[in-house]
């Protein structure tokens, strides 16, 4: 179990998040949404060890993981794919994945082997269908595969806590449906906590199965899909940053 507890983030004298409290259980998809400087990412960059909070706690199963380096927070197993996709340029896509499974769990790091890490790469990379491109550089992939790319990367951590920053942005529309039933692939086989931003609505409101939305650096509304979408203190939040 993934938790947040009062978390505010102020950069100066912006606040960018305030007193944001969630949670996300094991087998549990929560969308993350809200207007463009919400605070999505900034809540992302807080549990994974980038920003030092203001305030407020992350706890992982109990534990208080707040302040931890964020290559501590990845050997806990919690993953995180970026907004926009952060590969190594001069390594092959598959070269990319097996740094993400040389960041499993201990538990399972110290039983392993480099065919062991190999074999859990492939299989991450054949889950996003891109076994074909195994040897192609990263960076000249379109987007949308550079976005798949980071995904088996990080599933080949083995994480058990994905934090995933707008996956669909970039992807084309057979990629967002595929992408789509990833997220729920990795929920139903693995039982992994996934919070997921993201703008496409249709692809949250299908999948997810809570949401939590932010607007200015607080929560304004949590609850399911089809209410969330209803909420007037959302369509406020959205209309009223279109009309500005
Ligand atoms: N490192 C930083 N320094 C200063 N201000 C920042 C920093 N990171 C984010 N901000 C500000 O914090 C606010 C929240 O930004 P954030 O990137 O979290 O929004 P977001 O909800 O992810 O938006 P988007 O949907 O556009 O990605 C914005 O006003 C942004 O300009
Ligand atoms: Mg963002």
């Amino acid at each position: 179990m993934l938790e947040g507890i009062g978390i505010s983030k102020r950069f100066g004298g912006l606040s960018a998040l305030a007193g944001v409290s969630f949670r996300v259980a094991p087998g549990e998809i929560v969308g993350l949404i809200g207007p463009n400087g919400a605070g999505k990412t900034t809540l992302f960059n807080a549990i994974g060890g980038l920003h030092a909070l203001t305030a407020g706690a992350v706890r992982l199963d109990g534990r208080d993981i707040t302040g931890l380096p964020a290559h501590r927070i990845a050997r806990l197993g919690i993953g995180r794919t970026f907004q926009s996709p952060r590969l190594f340029p001069h390594l092959t896509i598959l070269q990319n994945v097996l740094l993400g499974a040389l960041f499993r769990p201990r538990a399972e790091a110290s039983l392993r082997t480099r065919e062991g890490d190999l074999g859990e790469a492939l299989r991450a990379l054949e889950f996003v269908h891109l076994g074909h491109r195994a040897g192609a550089p990263a960076t000249r992939e379109p987007t949308g595969r550079r976005k798949l790319v980071e995904l088996a990367m990080v599933l080949a951590a083995r994480p058990r806590v994905l934090l995933l920053d707008e996956l669909m942005a970039g992807l084309n529309p057979g990629e967002i449906q595929l992408a789509m039933r990833l997220i729920r692939r990795v929920r139903d086989e693995r039982g992994a906590a996934i919070f997921w931003v993201e703008h496409v609505m249709e692809a949250i409101m299908g999948v997810a199965d809570r949401v939590v939305v932010l607007h200015h650096g607080e929560k304004i509304a949590e609850g399911p899909p089809a209410a969330v979408a209803e909420d007037p203190r959302v369509l406020d939040a959205y209309l009223g940053e279109r009309a500005a």
